[in-house]
């Protein structure tokens, strides 16, 4: 639905910068390093600002060459650091930002990251003439117009590696274990990785008083199951992985249950092969995008196929979960 390929008309493209922006993610240095190495190929030069739009406001960057992105790759993290910019915001911050672009002679702004950094780039947008194209660059999985985001499939493998682990001291003392994963908006990282880990129960934003459902459901629960694990997304109503153990305490005494809040290891460590392509075609793509004079569009990649999304829808977030993915989860944990 948004896929967007219109024509495109290629105009000549001298310089360019990147930034990344929001929470970091794995990938991202591999996205970097597909952005400077295809900029180069095409005989643009890059600049890279520092900690996000703070660095674009500060005007504090570094000249990318093909060298200085070499041995990134497999880095978690961004060798261009980020940050989540307050100033930005204003209105001062965002003129501030377009007076340097000026300054540097910018044809283009590759901005990788995830909903706020786009919606900032929205509004800056309105105060310069550069041409601006998105990578998304979120573990959450949270925006439209793309199967994966860069980092998501890093961050549920960290996800099933910590809960297999889980599982083993769980089976052994017959306990109950409360996972609070990532996803302030969305339950994208928890369904995955419950599906993925046999996980008994998830709950997520997207569904509403499932804290009652997973009460019945512990009532249901098989009496030879040992262990049960409950993946809980940091953004679900509930409260967090505390408070759905007390929940579970109060209507169950009898039960012994652990908690586990999983925290920013899930935004570490070195991106999957699956992170590595993805962020690459999508850096790559970024760059032959600003060629093709594109604006304010997310480069995605939707069942295979790259995509171009404009911001505006990138960023309305995904109030429907995978139905199916649901329901076949609520069958294999039984
Ligand atoms: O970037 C997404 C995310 O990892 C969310 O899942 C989480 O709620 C948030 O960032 C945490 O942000 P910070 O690192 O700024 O505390």
């Amino acid at each position: 639905m948004y896929f967007i390929d219109y024509f495109c008309q290629k105009i000549k493209v001298n310089k360019i910068g990147i930034l990344t922006s929001g929470g970091d993610s794995p990938g991202m240095n591999a996205c970097i390093r597909a952005v400077v190495r295809t900029a180069h190929y095409f005989g643009i030069e890059t600049i890279g600002f520092i900690r996000g739009y703070d660095g674009l406001i500060d005007n504090q960057y570094v000249t990318l060459s093909r060298n200085s992105v070499s041995g990134i790759i497999h880095r978690g993290g961004t060798i261009l650091k980020t940050a989540r910019s307050e100033r930005f915001r204003t209105e001062e911050g965002l003129k501030m930002a377009a007076k340097n672009i000026a300054n540097h002679s910018l044809d283009g702004m590759v901005i990788i990251g995830g909903d706020g950094s786009f919606k900032g780039a929205i509004e800056w947008s309105k105060y310069t003439n550069v041409q601006i194209v998105g990578c998304p660059g979120t573990i959450d999985n949270d925006l439209l117009g793309t199967d994966f985001t860069i980092g998501y499939d890093t961050a549920i493998n960290t996800v099933i590696e910590a809960v297999d682990k889980l599982r083993d001291t769980a089976e052994s003392h017959d306990r109950i274990f409360v996972v609070e994963v990532m996803g302030r908006d969305a339950g994208l990282i928890a369904l995955r990785s419950a599906i993925a880990s046999g996980a008994e129960a998830i709950l997520v934003p997207e569904i509403k008083n499932d804290v009652d459902v997973l009460i019945q459901k512990i009532n249901s629960w098989r009496k030879d199951k040992s262990s049960k694990i409950i993946i809980v997304a940091e953004g679900d109503e509930t409260g967090g992985a505390y408070k759905v153990a007390d929940i579970i305490k109060q209507y169950k005494p009898d039960h012994d249950v652990r908690i586990t809040v999983l925290g920013h290891i899930q935004r570490g460590g070195n991106p999957s092969c699956m992170e590595r392509v993805n962020a690459s075609l999508m850096g790559y793509h970024a760059v032959k995008s600003l060629m093709d004079n594109r604006h304010l569009v997310m480069i995605g990649i939707i069942d295979k196929k790259v995509s171009y999304t404009p911001f505006e829808k990138a960023t309305k977030h995904i109030q429907n979960i995978n139905e199916d993915l649901l329901q076949m989860l609520e069958i294999l944990s039984s």
